[in-house]
């Protein structure tokens, strides 16, 4: 959106309201003023000068200056001062005393006047000097006050486009995780498809030879291990469920998630062990953390293309339990943030899901999860849970 632009400065001409009840003060400020280059009117009591300012602030074209006779018939000029910048705060008032009087100059300043004049006027270039003082102090105070509201627009039109921005921001990051949703179901629904035909062509020819001999169970296994933690990361990360945690034993529930992995590792050449400290008890979603050491298990497997050894470990550390799992094959290939990416992948049939559940588990346990390079090879995946 555009914020609108700043309001034009003034240029035009300074007016001014003479207020005297004698005709010739009125004639021969006004003449003097007019050649002064001001815009002059002239009025001949208290009454007309206020109704006249009024006038002229209602219709956006108001005096600048008002220059009154402290001694007016019916209202006096004090009075017509004090009323005057009370509903016009902005015009300065230059008060005319008919002699040189020090108390009548006090008392106009302290109502508010911002000069005064000595009838008669004997030195015109001071009365002039006077009144184009108190006109670009007036000037000034409009202008400023013009900045003002200005700035106070600019400000709420700039808060309002925040606003907008941050709703459109949030609307374009929720529409890009939906899209990216949408992009992991299409991928999700393709790999599906070819496991399963597959699995059907591979169930069909064990059914007619009559028997599955190990290797093709093996493969068996791994398709089906594929498809269950696709759809399972899929929905998790869909419709994330809220944990129910219980006091549990991570050990032992690492010992039963390893124990159903361990053939269809071994079958590829992976070795599983077991590394066990005593830990506390923890208080967890055993559903869900079984979920977290299995993704680490088998990210781990996955970077083991070639066989190797993952070593699952518990202990305590300050207090906190910990789990590990660590692996003998190349290591990360891009930084920890980037793997915790929801649909971050280097695999070609990954969908990236993997540890950004794992992430989002760990956090609603109140632990942390990190990833990072062994020495000399290899890397660990790390899980740290608070005792329950
Ligand atoms: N043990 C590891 N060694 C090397 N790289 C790893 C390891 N674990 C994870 N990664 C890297 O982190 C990436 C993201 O892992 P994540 O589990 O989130 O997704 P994925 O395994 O690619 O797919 P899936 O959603 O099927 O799990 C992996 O593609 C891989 O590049
Ligand atoms: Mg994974």
């Amino acid at each position: 959106m555009a914020l609108s632009r700043p309001s034009l400065q003034q240029t035009s001409p300074n007016r001014v309201l003479v207020v005297d009840d004698q005709e010739v003060v009125c004639e021969v400020l006004s003449a003097l003023l007019r050649r002064e280059g001001f815009l002059v009117e002239a009025v001949h009591d208290g009454a007309a000068a206020l109704a006249r300012l009024d006038a002229m602030n209602a219709a956006q074209t108001p005096f600048d200056v008002a220059v009154v006779d402290k001694n007016l018939p019916g209202m006096s000029g004090l009075r017509v001062l004090e009323a005057g910048k009370r509903r016009h705060p902005l015009i300065e008032f230059v008060m005319i005393t008919g002699y040189a009087s020090f108390e009548s100059a006090v008392e106009a300043l302290s109502l508010g006047a911002y000069d005064y004049l000595v009838k008669p006027f004997i030195d015109i270039k001071e009365v002039a000097a006077k009144l184009h003082r108190a006109a670009e102090k007036a000037t000034l105070a409009r202008r400023s006050e013009a900045l003002a509201r200005d700035l106070k627009a600019k400000n709420a039109e700039l808060e309002v486009a925040i606003a907008e921005l941050k709703r459109t921001r949030a609307q374009a990051i929720r529409a890009a995780r939906l899209s990216a949703l949408v992009d992991a179901a299409s991928r999700i629904g393709h790999e599906l498809k070819h496991p399963v035909q597959s699995l059907r062509a591979r169930l069909d020819a064990a059914a007619s030879s009559g028997g599955l001999g190990p290797h093709l169970a093996a493969g068996l296994g791994g398709d089906l291990d594929r498809l269950e933690l696709a759809v399972a990361e899929f929905l998790d990360f869909a419709r994330p469920r809220r944990p129910e945690p219980t006091p549990h034993d991570l050990a032992a529930l690492a010992t039963q998630i390893c124990r159903e992995l361990e053939p269809t590792l071994s079958a590829r050449g992976v070795t599983l062990t077991l590394a066990l400290e005593p830990i506390e008890r923890v208080s967890i979603d055993p559903r869900q953390l079984g979920q977290v050491v299995r993704n680490l298990v088998i990210n781990a497997s996955e970077a083991l293309a070639a066989g190797g050894e993952i070593t699952v470990r518990t202990r305590m550390v300050e207090q906190r339990v910990t789990l590990a799992v660590d692996d003998d094959g190349p290591g990360l290939s891009a930084s920890a943030d980037d793997l915790f990416t929801p649909f971050f992948t280097s695999k070609p049939t990954g969908t990236g899901l993997g540890l950004a559940i794992c992430k989002k588990i760990i956090e609603e346990h109140r632990g942390q999860i990190a990833l990072e390079n062994r020495v000399p090879r290899g890397a660990r995946a790390l899980i740290e849970l608070p005792p329950a």
